[in-house]
């Protein structure tokens, strides 16, 4: 399975906390985009993708969502509901994301730009991509 949780380090003191993130250095790439949800709903499930170069890291800054995670062979679930953690995504894997608490605020940070053409939106899809659709060698 391509994902990881990263626990970051937390810089705290009587007056709060705070997390610094350097691409390269506690993410393992450089950061290109970051992008964030929010006025989410506990009903409406998002995602439902797969990336064949895109690596990212997703923070709940607030709230909680579950992640179901898929490399095609395996389907496991993470909670993320911290904002001191971060949820590495790696190439090859189908995200889904479900069980938003009300206001969720997801930060995504991506190593590349937006390219829809780099999505795979479709399961089958991602199998064939990633050679597990039974059919390849
Ligand atoms: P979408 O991929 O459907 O979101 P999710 O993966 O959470 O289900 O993205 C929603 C819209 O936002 C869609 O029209 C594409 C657009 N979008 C951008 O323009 N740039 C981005 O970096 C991202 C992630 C999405």
């Amino acid at each position: 399975m391509n994902y990881r949780m990263i626990d970051f380090p937390v810089h705290g003191d009587n007056r709060g906390k705070l997390v610094a993130l350097e691409g390269g250095v506690d993410l393992p790439f450089e950061i290109k985009r970051m992008y964030y949800m929010f006025d989410t709903l506990p009903n409406e499930s998002r995602g439902f993708h797969a990336h064949t170069k895109l690596e990212q890291v997703i923070i709940a800054m607030d709230g909680a969502c579950r992640f179901v995670l898929d490399d095609g062979e395996k389907r496991e679930t993470v909670l993320l509901n911290r904002p001191d953690v971060g949820l590495y995504i790696g190439p090859g894997m189908w995200r889904e994301m479900h069980d938003f608490s009300y206001g969720c605020k997801l930060v995504v940070l991506a190593s590349e730009h937006y390219d829809e053409k780099e999505y795979i939106r479709n399961y089958d899809e991602f199998l064939k991509a990633i050679g597990k659709d039974g059919r390849s060698e």
